[in-house]
């Protein structure tokens, strides 16, 4: 299929749910930030000695789910006697709700215990809507960068997937245009941060990729999400409610690096990124539970299988819904409305009626990355 140049650009495409609906229904995200808070805290050891102290969140879509990890970081650089301005930058692209990400800083939506901006004297935070895969700040003005879950989007499709909606089913020619494309990312990202990272500053990333098992979110044994995604997708084509142009138009911009993947740049001393003066100081694969299947299988007052799959189909919807959505924008609003209702409903019934099998597990790829000194 051809792609216009409007569609291979993603960059207008791809925030998560606004008002404050991504951190609502995306409690595996906060869990999994939750757990590298020690990297983080590890790298608070040996932060430049810069006059400020500047700290990102790259993709960090509304804030809320890494909101309770960096006020806990501020407190322990301020228990620590550290008492230079702190300058806090959450980068994301120009469509996010930003407006939500500053009212959670300031204590007027979501989580107030967490609103560290009025916790904090000399504690300044500031928004980026440009893509991380350019350099967003001054050289060498960086401290520590953070991003989470959010670098396994491509910068553009460099083709649709013709017959599933993810690169995790795609053909092998699909998934090498994908893998060619993530690989060439991946270099921009990290020459990026290579450039803003102030010598000895960290960047921590965890992102979605595919482990040592095979194993990649919603796929950690029993029934695949985009598996699942697509036969709903598949059902509505087949059935005459979206085109043939709209199935393949549903492809998300995504590619699921492997462990080798992430660190290909690292291996070699003379690649750009060494040369850069990036160092790979660890690198790990994580599971982190599925928290609304953990509630299902512990619950003690025994949830319904129709609750269960009410609480998991909207945190799927919470960042699929605008591939969908993009695939049906020729449509009027409401028309397209009710088929995202429909399409999200099949998949909910689904679960509700055989729940076994249906998570969404997380798997991250989690590396401390060093700029030289
Ligand atoms: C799944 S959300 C993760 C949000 C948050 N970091 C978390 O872990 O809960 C992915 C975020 O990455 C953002 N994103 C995707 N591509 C981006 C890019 N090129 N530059 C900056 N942000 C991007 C999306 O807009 C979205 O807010």
């Amino acid at each position: 299929m051809t792609l216009q140049t409007s569609e291979l650009n993603t960059q207008a495409v791809l925030a998560m749910k606004g008002a404050g609906y991504y951190s609502a229904r995306t409690a595996g995200a906060k869990h999994a930030i939750d757990r590298v808070r020690p990297m983080l805290e590890d790298a608070l050891q040996s932060l430049p000695q810069q006059a400020i102290l500047r700290l990102a969140d790259f993709g960090a879509a509304d804030g809320g789910t890494s909101q309770e990890m960096w006020a806990g970081l501020i407190a322990t650089l301020r228990a620590n006697g550290d008492s230079r301005p702190i300058e806090m930058l959450y980068t994301d692209l120009a469509s996010n709700d930003f407006s939500t990400l500053f009212r959670t800083m300031q204590g007027m939506h979501g989580d107030t215990a967490h609103a560290y901006q009025n916790s904090y004297e000399n504690v300044f935070v500031h928004g980026c809507g440009t893509g991380f895969h350019q350099q967003l700040m001054a050289d060498a003005s960086l401290c520590l960068g953070f991003s989470a879950t959010a670098m396994h989007y491509v910068s553009k499709k460099p083709c649709e997937i013709e017959d599933h909606v993810h690169m995790v089913g795609a053909t092998p020619e699909e998934r090498a245009q994908f893998s060619a494309q993530a690989a060439a990312d991946w270099e921009r990202i990290l020459l990026a941060r290579a450039a803003e990272l102030a010598p000895g500053g960290r960047f921590i990333c965890l992102n979605f990729g595919i482990d040592e098992k095979g194993r990649y979110l919603g796929h950690t044994g029993g029934q695949s999400m985009f598996d699942n995604f697509t036969r709903h997708w598949r059902a509505m084509r087949d059935g005459g409610r979206i085109t043939k142009q709209e199935f393949i138009r549903a492809t998300f911009a995504q590619h699921y690096r492997t462990v080798e993947e992430f660190t290909a740049p690292f291996d070699d001393p003379s690649s750009t990124v060494r040369q850069a003066g990036l160092k790979l100081i660890s690198v790990e694969t994580r599971l982190t539970p599925c928290p609304y299947n953990a509630l299902y299988r512990g619950s003690s007052t025994k949830m319904s299988s129709a609750d269960y799959a009410a609480s998991l189909i909207p945190t799927t919807r919470s960042w699929s819904e605008t591939v969908f959505r993009t695939a049906l924008a020729s449509r009027p609003e409401a028309e397209i409305q009710a088929l995202l209702d429909a399409f999200y409903d099949d998949y909910e019934q689904q679960v509700a009626a055989d729940p076994s099998g249906h998570a969404m597990d997380y798997i991250h790829i989690l590396m401390a990355i060093e700029k030289q000194a």
